[in-house]
């Protein structure tokens, strides 16, 4: 089956062509990044005129690199909620435009569900392929979520955090250390000649809980950054980085052991992060877990993920009508109780 997904729910305008939900045909991603790099954030009226300009293009690119025409696709998903609202719209728009006109399935999908999902594109065949149950760690610009994933959309959160997500406080802290924007690249790219036990900094572990926080550790980087004299770059960075990646994977290996799986999935942009892959790989060769991260482009946002999502959610029998709207934000866990 080739489902066809959108994703618009951010700054990147994406379309990608899956089959069955493991192989991916095509995947075509348009980033704005460039554009909102300039103030330092993604400006959301900015990024849905974007979208728009750049949505019927990426559509075609999808189909070509593919291979296949509009006749070949057999359903629609489109990530509809949590997001930027002019920005899902567009997608959500265009998605219903095409199921409409070609009679078609349309599937809204969850972003961060779609993040999950990507750990069961394409797996090497020497691996073991992703599936449930699972713990995973979603570690965004948005995001810092423990989940159980008991199987297909039974998701429990264990917890998030208190304050900032992960990829937040990487995009501050770079934007301290006068790095640029997004700060998850540039703070792993300085940090690779600096010395992570450079600077001493808080961890913000919360013993006793599943939950993160990160703002403590933002206002110790601000105050090295500050001091006279002040560290490397390099030398903070790496500190910060392993202090983020550290509580990261401390909490995840405890989380898998505490619910008795045996898989642990990383997703989200912060994913792509290589300090956090190796340390997390290592902690779970030792406590006998079968990591899963998904290929660096697929970590960050793309809509192969979405039409992934999109598959296993037809397999169960769901599908939505085209009266399918936006949702600017809900929680995934949400999904397991409805
Ligand atoms: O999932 P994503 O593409 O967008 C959403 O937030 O939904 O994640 C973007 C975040 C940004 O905060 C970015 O700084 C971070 O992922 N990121 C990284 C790396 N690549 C992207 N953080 C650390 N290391 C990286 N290599
Ligand atoms: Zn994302």
């Amino acid at each position: 089956m080739n489902v066809l997904g959108i994703e618009t729910s951010c700054d990147e305008t994406a379309a990608a062509v899956v089959v069955d939900g493991r192989h991916v045909l095509s995947n075509v991603v348009a980033s704005q990044m460039r554009e909102h790099a300039r103030y330092g954030g993604v400006v959301p009226e900015v990024a849905s005129r974007r979208h728009v300009e750049q949505i019927n293009r990426v559509l075609q690119a999808a189909l070509e690199d593919a291979d296949r025409t509009l006749s070949e696709i057999d359903a629609i998903a489109v990530t509809n909620r949590p997001g930027l609202m002019g920005a899902l719209l567009v997608g959500v728009s265009a998605a219903k435009a095409i199921a409409m006109a070609r009679n078609l399935p349309l599937i809204g999908v969850h972003h961060i569900e779609a993040h999950l999902y990507a750990n069961f594109l394409d797996p090497d065949p020497n691996r073991a392929k992703a599936d449930f149950p699972a713990v995973a760690l979603v570690v965004s610009g948005g995001h810092t979520d423990l989940f159980h994933l008991r199987a297909h959309g039974d998701y429990a959160l264990m917890g998030r955090t208190r304050d900032d997500a992960a990829g937040e406080a990487f995009d501050k802290c770079a934007r301290l250390m006068g790095l640029g924007y997004p700060g998850g690249p540039a703070i792993e790219a300085a940090a690779r000649t600096g010395n992570p036990k450079a600077v001493s900094l808080p961890r913000g572990a919360l013993p006793g809980t599943w939950e993160f926080s990160f703002s403590g550790l933002k206002t110790a980087v601000r105050r090295a950054a500050e001091a006279d004299p002040a560290p490397s770059v390099a030398d903070l960075a790496a500190s910060f980085q392993e202090a983020v990646v550290e509580v990261l994977v401390a909490k995840t290996v405890a989380a898998a052991a505490f619910v008795g799986v045996n898989r642990v999935f990383l997703a989200g942009g912060v994913a792509a992060n290589t300090r956090l892959r190796e340390r997390m790989q290592a902690a779970c060769d030792a406590a006998g877990l079968a990591l899963f991260y998904p290929p660096i482009l697929l970590c960050t946002d793309n809509a192969a993920m979405v039409a992934a999502t999109g598959y296993f959610h037809l397999q169960a029998g769901h599908a939505d009508r085209l009266t399918l709207n936006t949702i600017a934000s809900e929680s995934l866990a949400v999904i397991a109780t409805r």
